[in-house]
């Protein structure tokens, strides 16, 4: 079961780089011209993040969390149920991050850099709680 948390770990890893990274290209992209060479280049980053590292980390971690919470039998535990909706939360912010760079590739994203900015903040802060709830189960 160690080799199962082991590469639990490894996976949310990889996806927290992406879902931390991505608006953070998002931010430059934004001042970037439409066109031009730079924001081409921005689009590939963008897509190969999403779907060759975001997309199979993220289902990797699910499906390895879930052997864990079925072997730990951790179904119903109060720290679980709260570990369960953030990084429901985290997997909503994944869909809503494909949508933007769904709109960057038609050059219709209608955000500014700021907002990026400010959607860069939010996996950090789910990230703290979800590793406390896991780590401490303070409930
Ligand atoms: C995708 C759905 C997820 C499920 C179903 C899940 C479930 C679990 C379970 C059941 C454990 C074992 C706890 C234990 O045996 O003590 C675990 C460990 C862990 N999880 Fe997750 N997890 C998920 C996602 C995440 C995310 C997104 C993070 C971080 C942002 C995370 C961080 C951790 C950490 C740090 C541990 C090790 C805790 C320890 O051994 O003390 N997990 N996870």
């Amino acid at each position: 079961m160690l080799w199962v948390k082991a590469f639990h770990i490894v996976a949310v890893i990889a996806w927290m780089a992406g879902l931390l990274y991505l608006p953070r290209l998002f931010v430059y992209h934004c001042d970037a011209e439409t066109g031009s060479t730079q924001s081409e280049t921005f689009k590939t980053m963008e897509r190969r993040l999403y779907r060759a590292i975001m997309g199979p980390a993220m289902m990797t971690a699910w499906v390895l969390g879930l052997v864990l919470v079925y072997q730990g039998s951790y179904w119903g535990e109060t720290w679980m149920i709260a570990k369960f909706s953030l990084v429901a939360s985290l997997t909503a912010l994944h869909v809503v991050l494909g949508w933007h760079r769904a709109a960057f590739e038609r050059d219709e994203n209608r955000h500014s850099a700021r907002y990026f900015r400010i959607l860069n903040e939010v996996p950090t802060l789910l990230m703290i709680a979800i590793v406390i709830l896991a780590v401490i189960k303070p409930f």
